[in-house]
């Protein structure tokens, strides 16, 4: 099939998303169910505000492939030099029956077009102007996945992009998850990790409206410049959504520490929070699988039990709030969850990325 037997364009987010979400089955086989998203979420990923899906077509066949992408500011609401956005190309998928004949690179080259531009125009937008940006492979928020999946069936895909000139780090991130059975077992098991920070005088919960002044103080201090990481907190906070954040606190009050610990159940036809609406997969895990994310401490008090206390702290509290599991995404720390009981999920990811300079 030549390029002038196939057209790619930009998918009208109000049309079905049914052609893309049968690609996505037909594409990943082998994966599924791990890898199944139930159409409406995976719809809701499509028509995301910052989402932009191109769609390749013949005049027989509606959709042969399509890429998803996505942008988000680089840093946080408040951050002048990180108002220019990031790119994230988030899928590349096309037809297993259409393979080898030039779609992929079509796709890729539209989508990638399209970030760069997005990228470039935006990094004015920063004070000072940013005098690069960039795009990773994969996405921040919302996700399905933070690089291309490790494992055999992935490699030819992998080697794909660094043919187009992709580079890959070294190392793997990964996500994990754990399931959650509310009783004293589960009470058993995390006490001994509460332990430290109870014996400084430390206490967990949820920001009252009077600590989110402190609560915001400290994710602009440490983690201003962590992309969508800092904006999650207001974002929950002003929908609503106060009791999906764990904070800990030192003997004096101070919020020192914070976590989303977020929880959706499924079909509840209730609206999705922040965190749930941003990630592909707690749907998929459990009909009341929450999350953990965004975990940070304060430097000043690292190492005196606060991070996994809080952990701790919050998977105890998704459990009263009748969750079923919990998930966390996109991991770099060696060993920190494991010690709440959370494992793997699924494969590790390989990371990419690329830059955008001003033109
Ligand atoms: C990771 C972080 C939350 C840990 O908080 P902390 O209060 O310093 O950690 P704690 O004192 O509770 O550590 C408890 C245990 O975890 C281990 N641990 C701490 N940081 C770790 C890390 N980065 N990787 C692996 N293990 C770690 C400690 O060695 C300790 O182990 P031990 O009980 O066997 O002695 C904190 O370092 C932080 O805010 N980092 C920056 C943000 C970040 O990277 N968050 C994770 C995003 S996925």
């Amino acid at each position: 099939m030549s390029a002038a037997e196939y057209t790619v364009s930009t998918w009208d987010p109000s049309s079905s998303s049914e052609d893309i979400r049968s690609l996505w089955s037909k594409a990943l086989p082998s994966l599924e169910p791990a890898y199944a998203i139930p159409a409406e979420k995976l719809h809701s990923l499509l028509v995301a505000p910052s989402a932009r899906v191109f769609v390749a077509a013949s005049p027989s066949t509606p959709t042969l492939g399509f890429a998803l992408t996505y942008t988000i500011r680089s840093g946080s609401a408040t951050m002048p030099s990180g108002q220019h956005l990031k790119g994230g190309l988030s899928m590349l998928i096309v037809d297993p029956s259409h393979r080898n004949r030039g779609i992929g690179s079509a796709l890729h080259d539209a989508a990638l077009s399209y970030l760069t531009k997005a990228v470039r125009d935006s990094l004015t937008r920063s004070d000072p102007p940013a005098k690069e940006g960039s795009i990773i492979l994969g996405s921040v928020f919302p996700r399905i996945f933070p690089g291309v999946p490790d494992g055999p069936e992935f490699e030819p895909a992998r080697q794909w992009f660094e043919k187009r000139g992709w580079a890959f780090g070294k190392d793997k991130s990964i996500d994990l998850y754990r399931t959650i059975v509310p009783g004293d077992q589960l009470n058993r098991e995390m006490e001994p990790l509460l332990q430290r920070a109870t014996d400084h005088g430390m206490r967990f919960g949820a920001p009252l409206a009077s600590d989110d002044a402190a609560l915001y103080a400290l994710q602009k201090k440490e983690f201003d410049g962590f992309t969508g990481w800092p904006d999650m907190f207001p974002a929950l906070i002003d929908s609503g959504h106060r009791d999906d954040i764990h904070c800990a606190f030192d003997p004096q009050g101070n919020v020192v520490g914070a976590t989303i610990a977020a929880l959706y159940r499924s079909g509840s036809g209730e609206p999705r929070n922040a965190a749930h609406a941003a990630l592909a997969w707690p749907e998929t895990l459990g009909k009341a699988c929450g999350i953990i994310a965004c975990v940070g401490v304060a430097s000043s008090t690292r190492g005196s039990g606060a991070g996994i206390g809080m952990v701790a702290s919050a998977v105890l509290d998704l459990a009263r709030r009748g969750a079923d599991g919990c998930f966390i995404d996109w991991v770099h720390l060696d060993g920190f969850y494991q010690k709440c009981g959370f494992v793997p999920w699924e494969r590790p990811y390989w990371e990419a990325q690329r830059s955008v300079t001003v033109g």
